[in-house]
């Protein structure tokens, strides 16, 4: 288990949520809790706590927190503002609409007479299990992906998705820490992630933790990484996954998947059940975030752009499932990568998304 506590609830129906500020990683480990469904949303807005897993994670427990407040007037309209102020802090992890559908599943699940103390009773319950399983959902991950990792192998990943971007070890790097686990030796190759750099501050500093030879490169490094032959895998995350594969994950990642295409590398995704969106057909329908234009032109305080230049800022990018080798979930390896193999993958599955 992580030396530190990514989301975690304190106390009981009347407690708060602690989150380890991931704004101030790798220099300061704070954390901070949040009291109220604003403090939540601000905290998912400005990537406090974030990777989409994470993200759903801090969002059913903010619901709780809302609760906290609901003067019984209009108990279920009440509710439903919650979600909608929640819901409407990231559009692309899906992760957080699927917590929130499921919050409001177990609050309609209620008798209508319940009692608002009964009622938080239950939705604690709910945020509960979702953190519960979403660790689960790591495990088994890991020990899945671990499969296709081979010993001695260097390995490439973009953005962050190891137990800062979960409720548990990750999911890219939960299956990189059970391969080391089982004895296999690799090198990690950590892209930095422009513009908020997830893998300098954030990857680097777990995978030091987990005891895994890390290399720190820039984004625009991995095409000289890959010629030079120093790695043969790629492995990342996802924030939404179309019914057809497509990959919506961190802005960097279809320019790597391409790269790895063009040196003969398998590109891998890991994710868990909560991050497919089979209502959509195909990646071309993922919302993509857009941000702050002042993250690339005055990343972390310090302009490094001239006055009112037009910048563009899209915080996710799409890969299309034709580049993708397999997708790693818990239930299994999807592989080769389409519409057909996903659906065959959920048909019958109890964790169907
Ligand atoms: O903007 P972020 O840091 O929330 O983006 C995170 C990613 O893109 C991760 O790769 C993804 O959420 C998977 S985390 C297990």
């Amino acid at each position: 288990m992580a030396p530190f506590r990514t989301v975690e609830w304190v106390g009981g129906t009347d407690g708060f949520l602690r989150l380890l500020d991931q704004t101030l990683l790798p220099t300061q480990v704070v954390y901070r809790d949040c009291r109220s469904v604003d403090e939540v949303c601000e905290a998912i807005r400005t990537l406090c706590v974030r990777g989409a897993p994470a993200i759903g994670v801090a969002a059913a427990f903010g619901l709780v927190l809302h609760m906290q407040q609901d003067d019984r007037a209009s108990t279920e309209r009440f509710f439903r503002l919650g979600c909608d102020q929640l819901g409407r802090t990231r559009p692309t992890a899906v992760n957080l609409r699927w917590a929130l559908e499921r919050m409001g599943r177990r609050f309609a699940s209620a008798p209508a007479n319940v009692d608002s103390e009964e009622l938080r009773n239950r939705l604690l319950e709910e945020a509960r299990a979702i953190a519960e399983e979403d660790r689960q959902m790591c495990a088994a991950i890991g020990r899945h992906g671990a499969a296709l990792i081979a010993d001695g192998q260097g390995v490439l990943t973009h953005c962050n998705t190891g137990a800062l971007a979960t409720a548990g070890t990750g999911t890219a790097l939960a299956v990189l820490a059970a391969a080391a686990e089982q004895g296999k030796r690799l090198h990690v190759y950590a892209d930095e992630t422009r513009p908020l750099l997830q893998g300098a501050r954030l990857t680097a500093w777990e995978l030091r933790q987990l005891g895994i030879p890390v290399t720190l490169i820039c984004d625009s490094m991995a095409a000289q990484v890959m010629q030079e032959k120093r790695v043969q895998l790629v492995i990342v995350g996802a924030d939404r996954i179309a019914a057809n594969g497509d990959t919506a994950n961190k802005i960097g990642t279809y320019g790597v998947a391409l790269l790895a295409r063009a040196h003969g590398i398998p590109f891998y995704v890991a994710a868990p059940s909560s991050t497919f969106d089979l209502t959509l057909p195909g990646g071309e329908q993922i919302p993509i975030e857009q941000r702050d234009p002042r993250e690339v032109s005055h990343g972390f305080g310090r302009q490094t752009a001239p006055d009112g230049v037009e910048v563009y800022n899209p915080a996710f990018d799409v890969t299309p499932h034709e580049l993708i080798a397999g997708i790693v979930t818990e239930g299994g390896v999807i592989g080769p990568v389409h519409a057909e193999s996903v659906r065959r993958h959920f048909q019958g599955r109890s964790s169907h998304p």
